[in-house]
């Protein structure tokens, strides 16, 4: 082993009680890093790997200036490493021997509160999930808005989908839970001991929020839940160091209170990013998101992946965003006015746990002084949401706190001085006083000298290693007075002092000093005087975030001409009631302009709540069901929808089964995803969801497939009746509907003419005749020898196909199919090989 020098020792013990983090060990201007946590940093950071000693004594280490450490822990955060501040907690001068060393803070990927390391228009949640007896329990916060809530779930399967709506960057799971996480999220995962014992989980929350029953937050009947909130708050605590004031209450939920989207169909529809690359531009949230704040577009991301099922809500919201729609002159002046808002909700998590600067405050004071007029402008409106508006604070002691302290422009660091008002402290405007007196004296000592001396070329100067001095340059020497002290020699000068000019350095020196450092005092006295108001402020923000909203979606439904929708209440026979008239995709219009989009009608009730949809490739199949889906989720989070008028149930799910698009990293065949994927809609949809099949059985044998898909949507129709949209190539589907009373045939028109075709992208009764896809292959530029090969294999299949019909006892029942495939396998064996 490697001879120990006391620092290594004291490093060595430090790691050893933080195995999981990269130890980042203050030396001096440095944070160093050694052996593994070196070689790796180095690696991920693109540092240059140095080392002390030789041979197995050598020690690898790595290291960056401390003033830069903040980028390089964003890095190593973002990619999913935990990052441990060393620091030194006792002056170097005054340690007798090695200096301590402590953690002050690890930097988790979940618990970041730093502006730097954070996507300002998403939240960055740390979950925890505890078991006990088959009952999972959920709790998830963003530590830099302080939201945090808890929930309690039975069953793996929603607890993983619900962890992927959260999407959050850090992951602690309970050690009673044996079976592995799923490997998809690809991020930190943390095991913690569980030791199970509400008793003890319900006392350490009542402490923490300082209440005297969790009735004060719905959550006292909570059992595995609450253990999992304890460790949200352990965890916290274990790597901030610091108190948690703005984490000030905990909100309960239930799974049931909101729309459940599953993780396929939130990446179906594009909600947040597009499937593809997944970028913003080209998902909803980029057509609906006008936000004027960062708190404003985070909480539109949380209700739109959260839609709502309680009609009243609803209402409360489409009255809002009614009013701000109609009145344009009044929006646009709300939106200038937020456009100053700061994200008030992470500023105020800031202050609470002390890492706010100057510039934080000023930023602070700044969005509090547009409330008034925020307010005023409110006042006209009657909704209720609206009408919440002015009830809002803009808390006139923060910013009297602010105004009477802090300077307009200060700097980033807190230690710089030059934050603090002249007038606010007495003994600072003594120092200050003694300090530009200095100064000036100073400033004034190059023209007495200059006049004492006579020497017009005499200068003072200041370095950081002499101070202040006095330079002549060397033509003038013999004119220097006796009284100058020689302290350096240059090739064309000499520099000097004298003992007045270091009496009064020491002076200004001190003094600065001095004052910085009451400065930084008084600036965190201020700030935490601030953070008393931590609640407050919270109140504020919330209020504000959902102002920004609601005009987001008022902008939204006014550009987009997107109108009220009509939700019905829960009622039986209404339930598969649909009825939109001249509905859109919202993004494919946005993206291809309002006039080329080519509206449609929807319609849904217990004869069509089935829609069995065929037409050609490139239709628009495939738009039109998203875009109904679509609908639903805008309708449900709020939003106007892009349409001329409707009235939708509430849906509880949608589910959604789209397209083969590959998944290779979850090592399944793309048949065997697309069936996992069928099967749990089949698991889970109930009356009340929405269902898209969009050509399910494509990935296997026409007659396999086929078999398939009709088995589906029988079962869909007759067991569990939930609304569906069922687009499918496979003609044969077509005849289900006359069996089945909900279900109703569609498709998509098309003009045709010899051999061209031309796209209309209307939505028509009764099935398509036939599918196309010849030209649409021709469109896409295959060969010309290819398709008119295409056309000859074509005509002889068909051929083949009409003789089986009539052998056979016609192609009417898609039940009949498997006997069908039989024969047709026969058939195959002997003539369809000789086909090609
Ligand atoms: N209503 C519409 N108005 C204008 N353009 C549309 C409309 N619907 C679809 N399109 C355009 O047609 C393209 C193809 O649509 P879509 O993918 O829905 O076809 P599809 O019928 O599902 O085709 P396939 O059978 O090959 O899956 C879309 O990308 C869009 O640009
Ligand atoms: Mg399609």
């Amino acid at each position: 082993m490697i001879q120990t020098t006391p620092m290594v020792k004291q490093y060595l013990e430090i790691k050893s009680q933080n195995k999981d983090s990269i130890i980042f060990f203050r030396l001096g201007d440095f944070y160093e890093m050694f052996y593994e946590d070196a070689e790796l940093a180095s690696r991920e950071l693109e540092l240059t790997l140095t080392g002390r000693g030789q041979g197995d004594n050598r020690m690898p280490m790595c290291g960056i200036p401390h003033h830069a450490a903040e980028s390089y822990i964003a890095r190593l955060v973002s990619k999913g490493y935990k990052v441990a501040i060393c620091e030194q907690v006792e002056d170097p001068a005054l340690a007798k021997g090695l200096v301590k060393r402590e953690i002050v803070k690890i930097y988790t990927p979940g618990t970041t509160i730093e502006s730097s390391m954070l996507s300002q228009k998403t939240n960055n949640y740390l979950l925890a999930v505890s078991y006990e007896k088959n009952r999972f329990g959920v709790s998830y916060i963003d530590a830099s808005t302080g939201e945090f809530k808890i929930t309690e779930i039975d069953d793996p399967q929603t607890l993983f989908d619900e962890i992927n709506r959260i999407n959050p960057s850090e992951i602690l799971f309970s050690d009673m839970w044996q079976e592995n996480v799923p490997e998809y999220f690809a991020l930190r995962i943390s095991r913690f001991k569980d030791n199970y014992d509400v008793q003890a989980a319900s006392d350490k929350l009542k402490n923490h929020f300082k209440v005297v029953s969790l009735a004060s937050f719905g959550i006292e009947t909570f059992t595995v839940g609450l253990s999992s909130a304890v460790y949200i708050l352990n965890y916290l605590e274990e790597t901030q160091k610091t108190a948690l004031k703005h984490v000030n209450k905990i909100v309960p939920y239930r799974i049931n209170q909101y729309m459940f989207i599953d993780s396929q169909t939130r990446k179906n529809l594009e909600l947040v990013q597009t499937a593809r690359d997944k970028s913003f531009k080209g998902s909803l949230l980029w057509v609906l998101d006008h936000c004027s704040t960062n708190m404003g577009s985070r909480l539109l991301r949380n209700w739109l992946l959260m839609p709502l099922m309680d009609v009243d809500e609803l209402n409360s919201r489409y009255d809002a965003v009614e009013e701000l729609k109609n009145d344009t002159i009044l929006r646009a002046e709300l939106v200038e006015k937020l456009k100053r808002v700061f994200d008030i909700e992470r500023l105020t998590s800031k202050v609470a746990s002390s890492s706010a600067n100057a510039k934080d405050l000023i930023a602070l004071k700044e969005s509090l002084n547009e409330i008034p007029g925020i307010k005023m402008l409110t006042k006209k409106f009657t909704s209720l949401l609206l009408s919440q508006i002015s009830l809002i604070s803009d808390l006139p002691e923060v910013k009297e706190i602010i105004n009477s302290s802090i300077t307009e422009n200060p700097p980033f660091q807190i230690k710089d001085g030059g934050l603090i008002k002249d007038g606010y402290n007495a003994e600072l405007d003594e120092l200050r006083k003694i300090t530009r007196g200095g100064k000036s004296w100073i400033a004034e000592l190059e023209n007495t000298e200059r006049l004492k001396t006579g020497i017009k070329s005499l200068k003072v100067g200041f370095n950081r290693i002499f101070g202040y001095y006095i330079e002549v340059t060397t033509a003038n020497l013999p004119q220097v007075p006796q009284d100058y002290i020689r302290k350096q020699t240059l090739t064309n000068c000499e520099r000097y002092i004298t003992p007045e000019l270091k009496e009064k350095e020491t002076l200004v020196l001190n003094a600065d000093e001095k004052t910085k450092e009451l400065e930084c005092n008084l600036f965190c006295g201020i700030r935490s005087k601030i953070a008393e108001f931590t609640a407050a402020m919270q109140a504020t923000s919330h209020f504000l975030a959902m102002l920004d909203v609601l005009i987001s979606l008022a902008e939204s439904a006014a550009f987009g001409k997107y109108c009220r929708p009509k939700v019905l209440p829960k009622g039986d026979n209404l339930d598969c009631c649909l009825w939109v008239s001249g509905s859109r995709h919202p993004v494919v219009e946005k993206s291809i302009g309002e006039h080329n989009f080519v509206a449609n009608n929807v319609e849904m009730n217990s004869e069509s709540r089935f829609l069995l949809i065929t037409g050609p490739n490139m239709a628009g199949k495939s738009t039109f069901m998203k875009q109904t889906a679509l609908i639903f989720i805008m309708a449900q989070m709020g939003s106007f929808i892009p349409a001329e008028k409707g009235e939708l149930p509430i849906v509880d799910r949608i589910f959604t089964r789209i397209g083969a698009m590959d998944d290779i990293f979850s090592g399944q065949s793309t048949f065997m995803l697309e069936m996992t994927e069928t099967a749990n809609i089949l698991n889970n949809a109930t009356e009340k969801s929405f269902i898209v099949l969009d050509e399910i059985g494509r990935g296997t044998s026409t007659f396999d497939g086929m078999s398939i898909a009709a088995a589906v949507a029988e079962y869909i129709h007759n067991n569990i009746k939930a609304k569906t949209m069922f687009a499918t190539h496979y003609h044969e589907i077509t005849q289900l509907a006359d069996k089945h009373p909900g279900m109703k045939n569609l498709n998509v028109a098309v003009k045709e003419s010899g051999d061209h075709i031309t796209f209309l992208h209307k939505i028509v009764d009764g099935p398509a005749d036939r599918s196309y896809g010849i030209q649409v292959a021709r469109l896409a530029g295959l060969p010309n020898e290819v398709v008119s090969r295409a056309k000859e294999i074509y005509a002889t299949l068909e051929m083949v196909e009409n003789d089986l019909g009539e052998k056979s006892s016609k192609l009417k029942e898609v039940s009949a199919l498997k006997k069908i495939r039989r024969s047709k396998n026969t058939q195959e064996d002997t003539g369809q090989v000789s086909l090609f």
